[in-house]
């Protein structure tokens, strides 16, 4: 008889998003005549870009004739044009060493960051930064490497947590036991903070000392400006031998819906002898079939001058919304956070009120949606969080009915 990966049965509730949408549809049913508006998944809302339509369109033709036609790429990693791309513009211009055949493209970060613990043995201890995006941890959940979930704590025995709060001004520290593998992501989603490069070479360098290995989460790298900020964590000296890093398509390029990423293992990432670059290219050539073609083309597209230009204004856009939001919570009182270099804004619930309880609060009294901090790890009670990914319109009338709240 066939038995079940028990793992799973450790899984508390449900995932935090469709919480949200049973609580936001029971309230929609109930209340038909109330217009809800979104500031809470983190979904893009601007359409793709012209530039990147066009080479969509263009590759969409390609596949109907016999001479340009595709099937299977040559390999999982993906096609040299877009490989040598995502070298060119977001390693060589940032003077991080990193090589083409380093590169892996794939269907998403989430995915990426997801299915990387499969090369590490059972018996790693994780790290993660507390509120945390939440696929690192159900992922180690699943392989069994999480330990036993207790509901008082809403902490697995076996993971690490590094809480990042306003006392710590979102910054991690040092935990006293060394985890072999330490998840972080900069710029933070659900914190909307990010760190400095100075901070982020102190984790490399912590990671080289102690034998750990980083795993770095960049999906929302194109947010950054702040000048002190890596855009990679191969900025930092040593990284080669610490860090993997995974990077998204989706905030960048609106590909939410598209799915298109890539993850970068250093060939220098070695343990006990063994190249993790093989394992993870042994790993994606066995589950993995690479993305389709029409995906990779529209990609290379992010990097055109166009694209960039049009993206730019993308950004623009949502950093607008960031900027509103976060001036606008501030302007009556409340505590706000994030919000410079990405586009997510953390706040502090008032008046004591627990990240449900606010939640429960803007949807009923506000009818506007956002996501409770708590959902994110113990770390986030009393926080929540709202995304600028909305429209300029519907921000604007989201903080009007706040800030009459
Ligand atoms: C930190 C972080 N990593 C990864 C992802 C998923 O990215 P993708 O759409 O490339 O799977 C998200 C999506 O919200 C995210 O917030």
């Amino acid at each position: 008889m066939f038995t079940i990966n028990d793992n799973y049965q450790k899984l508390p509730g449900s995932y935090l998003f469709s919480t949200i949408a049973k609580k936001v549809s029971a309230y929609a049913t109930a209340n038909p005549d109330k217009s809800l508006i979104r500031l809470g998944i983190g979904d893009v809302t601007q359409p793709i870009a012209p530039a990147i339509l066009e080479a969509f369109h263009g590759a969409v033709d390609e596949m109907g004739e016999a001479e340009s036609f595709r099937g299977y790429s040559p390999d999982s990693m993906g096609y040299e044009f877009l490989r040598s791309a995502i070298l060119e513009n977001d390693y060589k211009s940032r003077g991080a060493e990193v090589y083409v055949d380093e590169i892996f493209v794939s269907d998403g970060a989430k995915s990426d960051s997801a299915n990387i613990q499969e090369i590490f043995g059972a018996d790693n201890k994780i790290a993660v930064t507390d509120p945390v995006y939440p696929v690192y941890v159900d992922s180690n959940v699943m392989a069994g490497r999480c330990g036993s979930y207790d509901e008082k704590t809403e902490k697995w025995s076996n993971v690490i947590y590094l809480p990042c709060t306003l006392e710590n001004n979102f910054v991690p520290e040092f935990p006293k036991e060394v985890p072999d593998i330490i998840y972080l992501c900069y710029p933070n989603n659900p914190t909307g903070t990010t760190i400095s490069k100075e901070q982020l070479q102190e984790w490399v360098d912590y990671a080289n000392k102690n034998g750990a290995l980083i795993i770095y989460d960049g999906a929302y790298e194109a947010y950054i400006s702040s000048p002190d900020v890596a855009h990679t964590i191969y900025e930092c000296q040593g990284a080669r031998t610490c860090a993997i890093e995974i990077r998204s398509f989706s905030k960048n390029a609106g590909f939410t819906g598209v799915r298109l990423s890539h993850t970068v293992v250093p060939k220098d990432l070695t343990c006990g002898g063994i190249s993790l670059h093989g394992l993870w290219a042994r790993r994606q050539n066995t589950k993995f079939n690479g993305t389709a073609y029409i995906i990779q083309k529209a990609g290379e597209a992010v990097y055109s001058a166009e694209g960039k230009a049009q993206l730019a204004d993308q950004i623009a856009y949502y950093m607008r919304n960031a900027k509103l939001i976060y001036e606008s919570l501030q302007s009556v009182g409340y505590q706000v956070f994030g919000g410079v270099d990405a586009p997510y804004i953390w706040l502090k619930t008032p008046q004591n009120m627990s990240s449900w309880e606010f939640f429960d609060y803007l949807l009923e009294k506000g009818n506007v949606v956002g996501t409770p901090g708590s959902g994110f790890g113990p770390s986030g009670e009393g926080y929540f969080r709202l995304t600028a990914f909305g429209s300029y319109e519907n921000t604007v009338a989201a903080l009007e009915r706040i800030k009459g709240l």
